[in-house]
């Protein structure tokens, strides 16, 4: 029997992380052969995960530059993936989420006719220009996909009500309960001395995160400032700032936050599993991330989303994630109240897992061999 030759191309962190799982169980199955091109639009983030995961890709085709743009990052994911994709002719090619490299990976498969798989399918805030350029790069991925995988029924029915056919679209959960399940753990040692010594039974500790395009500027600016506030306000406060390796965000993180070095601890980008584990650790998330907001209720700890919009509803459903948005005095306000009130804080401290149940990759494994298998 001839192997399904399936071509996974992702390149940013929370791509790799998500696809991680599922490039791992591929690699072990004698009915695939997998083949990994990553377009490195991300370098040192993503090599950190392929190295955790143990990926080593076959294809790797470093793009990161400093300072380049969306157009730049596109142009050269096209052209890459377009030649490597000539070169494997794989039957099918596995894209994820929404960044630039989604697209121009799906776009290249489907100029060469070879079939899209598109994992973490069907998310919509409706706002195409929040978060920006997200939001049209996955319904313009949808456009082009063969193989829809969605992680929750929400996610299915935006793919319906855009006229995707019923039987292209597949719930699976989402692969970041799969790479989730295996990396936290109670006892938790970090690598990082600087983190086994904040006092996380006696403080209230903020991790905070943010990096979308769509914040640079003012939103940000609001952000650290409401965390100045919060700081000054409350003894009890500190703050973890894993900076972004983005230096539009760096230049103002430290421009905002140099004076409060004793309670703002402003750090690198940790490994996706010393993250993990201080997610465990810490009181309050606060963020604008997509992927964090999905591990969060996983792990029973509140967020804050510091967004107008987002693509995720259910864990805002399910009470662990409120969606608070840029104005400094409204996340001043309710950090506040998580703060100081008990009450509030446990009924958003509830575990619940609307993402899935860590069996998502399994499922979209056995879509791809009874969808692509040659019958005898
Ligand atoms: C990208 C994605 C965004 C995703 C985010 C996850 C696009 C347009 N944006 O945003 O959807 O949510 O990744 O983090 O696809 N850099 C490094 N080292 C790294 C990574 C980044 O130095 O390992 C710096 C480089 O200067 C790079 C810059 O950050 O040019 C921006 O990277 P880029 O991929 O363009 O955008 P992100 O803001 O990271
Ligand atoms: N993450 C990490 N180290 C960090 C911050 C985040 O490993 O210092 C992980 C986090 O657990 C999640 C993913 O990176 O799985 C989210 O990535 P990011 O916020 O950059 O992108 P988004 O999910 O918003 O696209």
């Amino acid at each position: 029997m001839n192997k399904i030759k399936v071509m996974s191309v992702f390149g940013t962190r929370p791509e790799a992380i998500k696809m991680a799982p599922l490039v791992k169980m591929l690699e072990k199955d004698e009915r695939f052969e997998s083949i990994v091109c990553v377009t490195a639009q991300h370098r040192e983030m993503l090599d950190s995960v392929l190295e955790i995961f143990d990926i080593v890709p076959q294809y790797d085709l470093n793009i990161m530059a400093h300072g380049q743009t969306i157009v730049d990052i596109s142009n050269k994911v096209l052209k890459g993936v377009d030649e490597v994709i000539k070169k494997c002719k794989p039957s099918i090619v596995l894209v994820h989420g929404d960044t630039s490299t989604t697209l121009n990976g799906a776009l290249a498969a489907f100029y060469n006719q070879v079939p899209v798989g598109h994992v973490e399918a069907g998310l919509r805030s409706y706002d195409i220009y929040s978060p920006f350029p997200e939001e049209a790069n996955r319904k313009l991925t949808g456009v082009i996909t063969n193989l829809h995988f969605a992680p929750t029924e929400t996610n299915k029915k935006n793919l319906l009500d855009e006229g995707i056919k019923e039987e292209n679209i597949f719930k699976t959960g989402n692969t970041v309960i799969d790479a989730l399940l295996n990396v936290v753990h109670e006892n938790y040692v970090f690598e990082d001395d600087k983190l086994n010594n904040i006092d996380f039974d006696n403080k209230k500790v903020i991790l905070l995160t943010t990096h979308r395009r769509e914040n640079w500027g003012k939103p940000m600016e609001n952000i650290f400032e409401a965390m100045v506030t919060l700081v000054k306000e409350n003894n009890d406060v500190e703050i973890i700032f894993p900076m972004h390796k983005n230096p539009t965000i760096r230049e103002l993180a430290h421009r905002c936050f140099d004076k409060y070095i004793d309670r703002v601890h402003l750090i690198e980008q940790l490994e996706y599993i010393e993250f993990t584990n201080l997610m465990a650790k810490v009181y309050l998330i606060m963020t604008d991330s997509g992927g964090i907001q999905e591990e969060a209720p996983a792990l029973g700890k509140p967020v804050m989303v510091l967004r107008t919009e987002t693509e995720r509803p259910e864990a805002v459903e399910a009470g662990t994630v409120k969606l608070v948005g840029v104005d400094k005095d409204e996340i001043i306000n309710l950090a506040n109240e998580l703060i100081n009130n008990n009450e509030d804080y446990d009924n958003m401290a509830q575990a619940s897992n609307p993402y899935g149940d860590g069996k998502a990759c399994e499922r979209i494994i056995e879509i791809l061999y009874n969808t692509l298998r040659e019958d005898d």
